[in-house]
């Protein structure tokens, strides 16, 4: 069992497969882009997979995979039939573009549930966030999802003055479609343009919904980041990712592995692990991720009034899609 220095019990793993995406979305990756980690220094599909079963044999339920955009990995498919062999649920993050591409895949792996990132329903729109002209298709996918009976959550970064006008219209959305809409406080990474300004307090987001829907509380899953809402009459659902103005870290039970094999103990946290190193090295990788782990800090989330004092260029951290969220 992974237990921290904060008795927190460790069964979460975020594996990111490369920090190579198709879209270009501004809150995520450096404006002048992204140098790509060169391939020899990526996790090769063995090395995810052996990797991997340690994790499990520590106790790891639930493995998701992230980016970049995971799905630009050409052998996406050989590392979820391995993945998939292992006693985890599994399930990814992803941009939605090229899930039809997968969907066999994604059948036949057993993935019951994806999150998606859509930011905005407007086409315009998302062209300007993602500098790719491709609402359409991610559309089509994130049906073609709810048709094959997977479960979609919808993953909605608020930037104010951007989008911060389409909360109703995403909310709409639910009344017919089984969509979980997540609406996200901006975080501030690596040369992401972020500014205070620009941060939407999900409170502020809330509050406004209350008014206009009749929400009730849903019960949030004890290690979730999410405060979930019903809406009456919707099929779907609403919640709130609050990172910067809520902390969640009491609850927090997860690990990440950069897609160059690093292990980051918190989102937020700076120092990196080189499992990939260890285990190419023939050493016994349990002591390094156990090492890692005893690092976590109790808190490094949700203080808001702190990041207002920062500028992001100097948190020492990847960029998100380096870290894959
Ligand atoms: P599930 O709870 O498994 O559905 O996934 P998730 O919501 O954690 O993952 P997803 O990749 O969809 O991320 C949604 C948002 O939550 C992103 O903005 C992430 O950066 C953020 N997030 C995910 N994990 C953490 C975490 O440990 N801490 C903080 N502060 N934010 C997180
Ligand atoms: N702040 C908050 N969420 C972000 N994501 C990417 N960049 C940021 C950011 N700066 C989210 C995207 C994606 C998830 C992995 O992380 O919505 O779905
Ligand atoms: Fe790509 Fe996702 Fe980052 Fe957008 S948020 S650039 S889709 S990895």
């Amino acid at each position: 069992m992974l237990k921290d220095t904060h008795h927190r019990i460790h069964d979460y793993l975020r594996i990111s497969l490369t920090d190579n995406c198709n879209f270009r979305c501004t809150y995520c990756m450096p404006e002048e882009s992204i140098s790509l980690m060169p391939p020899q220094k990526l996790m090769q599909t063995d090395e995810i997979f052996s990797i991997a079963e340690v994790f499990t044999s520590l106790g790891v339920k639930k493995i998701r995979l992230t980016g970049g955009e995971p799905l630009v990995r050409k052998d996406f498919t050989a590392v979820v039939e391995r993945l998939s062999m292992l006693p985890v649920q599994l399930t990814l993050t992803t941009n939605g573009m090229l899930l039809d591409r997968y969907k066999t895949t994604l059948q036949e792996s057993g993935i019951q549930s994806v999150n998606i990132s859509l930011d905005t329903l407007d086409p315009v729109k998302f062209l300007q966030i993602t500098q790719r002209d491709q609402f359409q298709k991610v559309w089509n996918n994130i049906l073609m999802c709810l048709d094959q009976g997977i479960y979609v959550k919808l993953n909605i970064v608020l930037i104010k003055g951007f989008n911060d006008d389409e909360v109703f219209d995403f909310i709409d959305l639910t009344k017919s479609l089984p969509l979980h809409l997540r609406f996200i406080e901006f975080m501030p990474f690596d040369k992401n343009e972020w500014h205070k300004d620009k941060v939407v307090h999900n409170r502020i987001v809330l509050e406004a919904v209350t008014q206009q829907y009749a929400l009730f509380k849903l019960r949030d899953g004890k290690n979730d980041t999410d405060t979930k809402f019903g809406i009456l009459g919707h099929t779907g659902t609403v919640s709130f990712i609050s990172s910067l103005s809520h902390s969640f870290c009491s609850s927090c039970n997860r690990m990440r592995l950069t897609a160059d094999g690093k292990m980051k103990n918190c989102l937020f946290g700076a120092e990196e692990f080189d499992i990939l190193g260890a285990f190419r090295n023939g050493e016994n990788i349990v002591p390094v991720i156990e090492r890692c782990l005893m690092k976590k800090h109790k808190m490094l989330g949700g203080q808001f009034d702190d990041y207002t004092r920062v500028d992001p260029d100097t948190l020492q951290n990847r960029s998100m899609i380096k870290i894959g969220g």
